[in-house]
């Protein structure tokens, strides 16, 4: 939600900013823009709808060597070319990522004084006021340190002041910014797939640090002004992530990473027939897992593991629903935080507030050294790499696998699960490369309503997979727990209603199938996904094998990510930056 790019150097820097900014897409955005110095004045160009509006217009060799650029996820009033960022006001010009929660207030103490503004958004307010305090004591690193002072809410800014035609600042508090370290050149992100074309050497950013890039270099103050020195960090991944390495999409990459994903959690985690370095869950008498979208749907398959293998009682709670619900903070409980950003507002805030209550937090997350990650009591990362497609397919997976390892590390003898995580890989590939999914797609492409099906474990991965569905192929679809369906819902179906039944749990099977067949004797037709050879109560099917209850979820997933890409390629869908979603949801 949003990228940041700020580029001070020696190369011209339209280039070296808009191939930054392209691979800040996958964050999800409604317009572009770029401010940069010529002839040391601002010029800036900013444009609704996708980069390419942007790219259009540009010239590409500008004499310039200092700017900043931005993708905006509309928040505060619509996306047009207005409100797209960055935005001037007096000798301030800035990019913003974030939400300044008392912008109002501001404004209207701004608008008292005499300012006017031109767009409905905070940013400007910023803008506004950083230039207010800017022209009572001319020293931009003040007027920054005092702007932090005033705002609430979350902010990462670059900016310039026209008086320093050759000075980049930034400031960040709780939205990701980092600083790329180039040879002579500097680049600033909100994330590492902006950076790798000019540097692999980058800072991170602390709440309130300052950051001030001239032709002396780069350096950094504390919120007291001092100058402080920061450890720098080598990105030591794959340099390649903007690369679609042959796919034609990102999603379908990401899909195909997960055998060798999977291998390497077992080659870190898995030693002989026991798992090691694994955080152990089994002091806490309860564990409340707290995430947003896939996030959440993977810690409801942990908390089948969790409480059938450890046999410790989990509740999973949405992020945004735990921030404002009574909560009990029994100290004995454990609250795991999953998010594959590690940037998610709702989750970060429900991680304060579990902290700030005294309960210990483990955050398992995808992102090295994001908020999340940095602000919990421990962390497990997912390893998952840079996940470039909006909709999360590795990341999901690799979620659940960690979460299955802390469920299976309580165990004595854990040789079945390390024993079936050995043959997943293979298992994963045989699905992938095995199944037709287009032609079960070309079935389904065309209904306006899906709705999944399951009971137990098979309703926690049939909400993952009519998200899925959803996001990528616009289709509307819900996952309802087939048991319920006759108090209300099955009114809803006719043969016009697709319907996708997932039904792997062998402890309730039969009851999922009575359900089923109630569906389809209102005229539906059923897609099961299932691993029943009988199959009696499907016209169309995918079979899967049975294995055991590790196994079968797991394999189970990657057909509904498989199914739900097909679908949308056929819709000639977006597939990889679905309309009106982001990736990383920095606002509440
Ligand atoms: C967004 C993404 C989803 C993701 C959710 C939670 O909505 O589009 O794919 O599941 O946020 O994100 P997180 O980064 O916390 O896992």
């Amino acid at each position: 939600m949003c990228g940041i790019v700020g580029y001070l150097g020696n190369k011209k820097a339209i280039p070296v900013i808009m191939q930054g900014l392209k691979s800040l897409e996958y964050r999800g955005y409604d317009s572009a823009g770029i401010a940069y110095i010529k002839n040391d004045k601002v010029n800036i160009i900013k444009k609704a709808g996708k980069i390419k509006n942007l790219d259009n217009v540009l010239n590409y060799k500008e004499d310039t060597y200092l700017g900043i650029a931005h993708t905006r996820w509309a928040t505060h009033g619509k996306a047009n070319d207005i409100n797209a960022h960055p935005h001037k006001y007096g000798k301030i010009t800035i990019v913003h990522n974030g939400i300044i929660e008392n912008y109002d207030n501001l404004k209207k103490e701004l608008i008292k004084k005499g300012k006017t503004f031109i767009s409905e958004t905070d940013t400007e307010v910023v803008a506004c006021l950083l230039d207010e305090i800017y022209e009572k004591n001319k020293n931009m690193l003040e007027a920054i340190n005092l702007l932090a002072k005033r705002l609430n809410g979350s902010y990462a800014l670059n900016i310039i002041c026209s008086d320093e035609p050759h000075t980049l600042y930034a400031v960040r508090k709780d939205s990701p910014l980092i600083v790329g370290n180039g040879n002579q050149e500097y680049i600033l992100a909100s994330d590492i797939p902006a950076l790798l074309h000019v540097t692999n050497k980058y800072f991170l950013l602390d709440n309130y640090d300052i950051v001030k890039i001239d032709n002396n270099g780069l350096k950094f103050y504390d919120e007291n002004l001092k100058q402080i020195k920061k450890q720098e960090k080598v990105y030591t991944g794959d340099l390649e992530v903007s690369s679609k390495k042959g796919y034609d999409h990102f999603m379908l990459k990401e899909i195909n990473e997960q055998p060798e994903l999977i291998k390497k959690l077992f080659r870190k985690y898995a030693i002989g027939d026991k798992f090691s370095n694994v955080f152990d869950i089994s002091k806490y008498k309860s564990i409340e897992i707290v995430a947003c979208g896939s996030a959440y749907h993977a810690g409801l398959i942990g908390k089948y593991y969790i409480e059938h293998l450890a046999n410790i009682k989990t509740t999973v709670t949405y992020a945004s629903e735990y921030r404002y619900q009574k909560n009990f903070f029994d100290k004995d409980s454990l609250v795991i935080i999953i998010s594959q950003s590690g940037e998610t507002a709702d989750s970060l805030a429900a991680l304060k507030l579990a902290k700030k209550n005294k309960i210990d937090t483990l955050a398992i997350v995808n992102v090295f050294e994001s908020s999340i990650a940095r602000e919990a009591k421990y962390v497990f990362y997912t390893e998952a790499g840079i996940e470039v497609a909006v909709a999360t397919t590795k990341a999901y997976l690799a979620q659940i696998l960690v979460l299955l390892m802390l469920a299976a590390n309580t165990l004595k003898d854990q040789s079945e699960v390390i024993n079936s995580l050995k043959l997943l890989p293979n298992l994963l590939s045989q699905y992938i490369n095995n199944y037709d999914y287009k032609k079960i797609a070309k079935k389904l492409v065309n209904y306006e309503h899906i709705f999944y099906l399951g009971r137990g474990l098979d309703f926690s991965l049939a909400m993952e997979g009519s998200l899925k569905l959803k996001e990528i192929s616009y289709i509307h679809s819900e996952a309802y727990p087939a048991g319920e369906l006759k108090h209300g819902t099955i009114s809803l179906i006719d043969k016009n209603t697709g319907i996708i039944a997932i039904v792997i749990d062998k402890t309730i099977k039969e009851k999922t199938i009575s359900n089923i067949k109630e569906v389809a004797s209102r005229g539906a037709k059923i897609l099961a996904i299932t691993n029943d050879e009988k199959n009696e109560f499907s016209d169309t099917k995918i079979l899967l094998e049975d294995y055991n209850d590790i196994l079968n979820p797991l394999v189970t997933i990657i057909s509904m990510q498989l199914l739900a890409y097909h679908i949308a390629k056929l819709k000639k869908c977006d597939i990889d930056k679905p309309r009106n979603l982001a990736k990383s949801v920095t606002v509440e």
